[in-house]
C-alpha cells in the first residue's frame, strides 16, 4: 500500500487528532502542526487562553516523567483548558485497575483527549480504542515517542535554518543533514521515532552504539538509516547529535563495561571539538552527566538541550489544539 493511503487508513481506526506513532502522521500533517506551533507560540497569554477555555483534557502516566508530563500540563493549562493527572501511584491503578476501565472513567468524568504514558508498547492504541477518544502517546515502552520527535524536529530546524524555516516542512526540509543518534537506541521510544521521523524530510540518519544497545535489525526501522559504531566517525559527518541515556530500568540484566562505554560513546568536549565542533547536541532528558555527555558539553553552546524543552511546550500546545479540533485545525476532516 503507497505511504498516503497506509497513513489514512490506520489514522481513521482512531479518533481524529490523536497521535499515537509518528507514522500516522503524512509530511503535510507534520508541516500543518508546525505550522500551528509557530501561530500559537506568537500568540499573547491573554490570547493562548481562550482556545481552549472549558475544555477538558487527562493526563495519564503509568512511568515517571519531567519534561513531557509538565510541558504538556502547562501547555493544557495556558490555552484555557482544565487538567487532572492521574498516576499510577495514588490511583485505583495500584488497585489493579485495567487501562481500559481508567480510560472510561476519565471519559465519563468529561475528559476529551487522554494524554498517555505507558510501560507496556501498543497501549496508546489500546486505550484510543477502547474510549474512542483521541490519544496523545507520550511514550509507550521501547515503542515510541512521537511528541519528542516532532520537538527535536522543531528544534533542528530552528537551530539550522532560523525559527522562519521552522514553519512547514517538505521532504525535503531535511536534505543534506546529518543527524546521528548515540547510546541506548535498543531500549529507546525516542530514537525510534525520530529514526522513523526524520528521513521523510530528507535527512540521513547514522544509528551509533555498541551491539547490546544497537542490534543490527535497528536498520530496518525504515529507509535513511544506517548503523555506525564508531562515534568519532559519525560525528565527523553529523550535523546534528542526539545523546541517549543508558535506561537501566530495562536492561533487564544485561552487563555494560561503564568505562568502556564512556570511552568509545561519551560526547565530551574533546571529541566534540575534534569531530564536529559545530554541530548541534540534542537530548531528550534526563540527562546521566558525566556517563553519554559531560558538563562542559551539555552546558556549552553548541547544546540545544534547554531550547528543546522550550520547544517541547510550544509543539506539544498545537498536538492539544489538534487534538481537540481547535485553532487552524478547527474542521479538518482529514
Ligand atoms: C525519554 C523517555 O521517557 O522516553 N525522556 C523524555 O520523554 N524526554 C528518554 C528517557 O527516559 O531516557
Amino acid at each position: 500500500m503507497p505511504r498516503a493511503t497506509q497513513t489514512t487508513a490506520l489514522q481513521s481506526k482512531y479518533a481524529r487528532g490523536s497521535l499515537l506513532s509518528v507514522n500516522h502522521l503524512s509530511v503535510a500533517e507534520v508541516s500543518a502542526i508546525l505550522s500551528e506551533t509557530a501561530r500559537v507560540a506568537a500568540l499573547s497569554s491573554a490570547e493562548r487562553t481562550c482556545i481552549l477555555r472549558g475544555r477538558t483534557i487527562a493526563l495519564l502516566f503509568y512511568e515517571s516523567s519531567t519534561r513531557t508530563r509538565t510541558s504538556f500540563e502547562l501547555a493544557a493549562k495556558s490555552l484555557g483548558a482544565t487538567t487532572t493527572l492521574v498516576s499510577d501511584k495514588s490511583s485505583s491503578i495500584e488497585k489493579g485497575e485495567s487501562l481500559k476501565d481508567t480510560g472510561l472513567t476519565l471519559r465519563a468524568l468529561g475528559a476529551e483527549s487522554i494524554i498517555l504514558r505507558h510501560s507496556a508498547s501498543g497501549a496508546p492504541f489500546v486505550l484510543a480504542r477502547e474510549t474512542g477518544l483521541p490519544v496523545l502517546n507520550a511514550g509507550d515502552g521501547m515503542h515510541e515517542h512521537p511528541s519528542q520527535a516532532l520537538l527535536d524536529l522543531r528544534t533542528i530546524l530552528t537551530r539550522l535554518h532560523g525559527a522562519n524555516r521552522a514553519e512547514s516542512v517538505t521532504e525535503h526540509s531535511l536534505a543534506g543533514i546529518t543527524v546521528t543518534i548515540t547510546g541506548d537506541i535498543f531500549h529507546s521510544r525516542v530514537a525510534r521515532s525520530n529514526a522513523m521521523l526524520l528521513p521523510r524530510l530528507g535527512a540521513r540518519v547514522l544509528l551509533c552504539g555498541p551491539p547490546g544497545l544497537l542490534p543490527e535489525e535497528a536498520r530496518d526501522l525504515g529507509p535513511g538509516i544506517e548503523i555506525e559504531r564508531d562515534f568519532d566517525r559519525a560525528l565527523a559527518e553529523s550535523q546534528v547529535v542526539m545523546m541517549l541515556r543508558i535506561q537501566k530500568e530495562r536492561l533487564a540484566g544485561m552487563e555494560l563495561d561503564l568505562s568502556h562505554y564512556i570511552q568509545s560513546y561519551q560526547l565530551n568536549s574533546g571529541r566534540l571539538t575534534t569531530a564536529a565542533p559545530s554541530a548541534v547536541v540534542l537530548h531528550p532528558g534526563p540527562m546521566i552527566r558525566g556517563l553519554e555527555i559531560s558538563d562542559e558539553v551539555a552546558d556549552g553552546r553548541n547544546s540545544a538541550i534547554e531550547e528543546q524543552v522550550a520547544h517541547g511546550f510550544a509543539v506539544r500546545s498545537a498536538l492539544l489544539i489538534r487534538a481537540l479540533g481547535a485553532g487552524s485545525f478547527e474542521g479538518v476532516t482529514a
